[in-house]
């Protein structure tokens, strides 16, 4: 007999079949039986009844740990009153039995369970967690691939910072002296663009950032996109539609998992284009108004962003940005030089910033004066200039933090939970 995936349980009614997967709880009462299985599709419970099957085989069902593995055969039935589908089991085969397991049914605090992360994958919330991320990653490449985007690898191992030479972490290479983690690939598929129009690029990134705070990693997933002949408002329209469709994908494709997740889908079914928009200044007006003490020209801090969306149920374009707290590439704002033309895009709920992204500067002399305003090594960004040389045109482009754009689908406040194995300035392990 060929195994089934519990995903697919529905097509076997009444039938026998197999399921090979993991015992995760289990209740006896007399006798009759009940374990829970997964096998990393779905969940069924395996109803065991004494007298249907061999002494043996109640003894295996009765004395089998949390965690074991096993091949368990039963007929697929639909309980009467809820309309779940159950195994009434016929056979188990044991694969191993586990020793005991470490992650209980007390809480644990998270310490604990991120030192046992290995384990605590399998535990349902954080199985719903990768599973949303993998909606979010295919959702990602299915919207952009019709929408005319190309998926372009960007270098890991560069020569130079992107986004700050405060969180790059340095490495030794070889004879060429210093290498550094890439903190983002946009600078590389800028140069795509000048061969496809249009690309994306989808990878780990590394901040050195002493930040400890939920939303942040040292190690996390990029998606950077960007595209020829687009200014800052196209820009904004991409990143909406896009964020859309992710958010109507997961509401789609991931309802059993919102719903092992608690997560409240009302506020996520009314993500829908357009989003809000704001300019930094009108943001900083409307944070003095909510007793923020931010400065004009500040850069806007995380409590800054969840309170600026207390009151908005879709998410903000915060736009323009004085240049001087954001990035070298960015390009001015013609109608104020001291503005860049820029927009992060808040999540609600206080979720804070999803997407950092702007206009590039694409004249060679201005970007080459900015560079050097910037203090960074001109040489390393011979290259990058270059690309103002031969058929410059106007360009923009913006990227995403796959885990915190997880953490706000999913309502988990804390990042580390959504990525398989966190890396954070206190934890390298496992
Ligand atoms: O705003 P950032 O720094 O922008 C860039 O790196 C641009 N080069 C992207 C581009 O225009 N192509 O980072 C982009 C996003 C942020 O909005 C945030 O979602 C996420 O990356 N991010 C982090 N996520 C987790 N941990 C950190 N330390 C993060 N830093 C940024
Ligand atoms: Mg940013």
């Amino acid at each position: 007999m060929k195994p089934t995936f519990i995903s697919e349980i529905a097509h076997h009614l009444d039938k026998r079949t197999i399921v090979r997967g993991w015992v995760y709880n289990k209740r006896f009462s007399g006798k009759i039986g009940f374990l829970q299985i997964r096998d990393g599709t779905g969940f069924i419970q395996g109803v065991v009844v004494q007298k249907d099957i061999p002494e043996a085989m109640w003894e295996l069902a009765n004395k089998i740990t949390l965690e074991s593995s096993a091949i368990i055969e039963g007929t697929v039935t639909k309980h009467p009153r809820n309309d779940v589908y159950e195994l009434q089991v016929s056979n188990i085969k044991l694969v191993q039995m586990a020793e005991e397991y470490p992650i209980g049914k007390k809480e644990h605090g998270p310490d604990f369970l991120l030192d046992n992360r290995h384990l605590w994958l399998r535990s349902s919330k954080q199985w719903a967690i990768q599973r949303i991320r993998n909606t979010i990653i295919n959702a990602t490449y299915e919207h952009l691939n019709s929408t005319g985007f190309i998926k372009i690898d960007s270098p890991i191992l560069t020569p130079a910072a992107c986004e700050g030479t405060t969180t790059l972490f340095e490495l030794e290479y070889f004879d060429l002296g210093k290498a550094y983690l890439s903190q983002s690939g946009q600078l590389y598929i800028e140069a795509a663009i000048m061969s496809h129009g249009r690309v994306f690029d989808f990878g780990p990134v590394f901040r050195a950032e002493k930040s400890k705070t939920r939303r942040h990693l040292t190690e996390f997933w990029m998606m950077d996109a960007e595209a020829a002949f687009v200014e800052h408002d196209e820009n904004l329209k991409i990143q909406e539609n896009l964020v859309s469709f992710i958010v109507e994908s997961v509401l789609k494709k991931n309802q059993a998992e919102l719903k092992i997740l608690e997560r409240d889908i009302k506020p996520l079914e009314k993500i829908k284009a357009p989003f809000y928009r704001m300019t930094h200044a009108e943001a900083v007006a409307k944070l003095h108004k909510l007793g923020s003490d931010i400065k004009e020209d500040d850069d806007l801090g995380g409590d800054d962003e969840t309170l600026i969306m207390q009151d908005l149920d879709k998410p903000l374009f915060v736009e323009k940005y004085p240049a001087k707290v954001k990035a070298f590439y960015m390009k001015r704002d013609p109608a104020n030089p001291e503005l860049a033309l820029c927009a992060d895009l808040l999540a609600p709920e206080g979720f804070g910033e999803i997407i950092g992204g702007s206009q590039r500067e694409d004249d060679y002399n201005v970007l080459l004066n900015r560079i050097k305003e910037h203090n960074l090594p001109v040489k390393a960004f011979d290259w990058y200039l270059d690309l103002r040389k031969y058929g410059s045109v106007p360009h923009s482009g913006f990227g995403y933090g796959l885990e915190r754009l997880t953490g706000w689908i999913c309502g988990t406040p804390h990042i580390r939970e959504t990525i398989p194995f966190p890396r954070l300035i206190n934890r390298l392990y496992p």
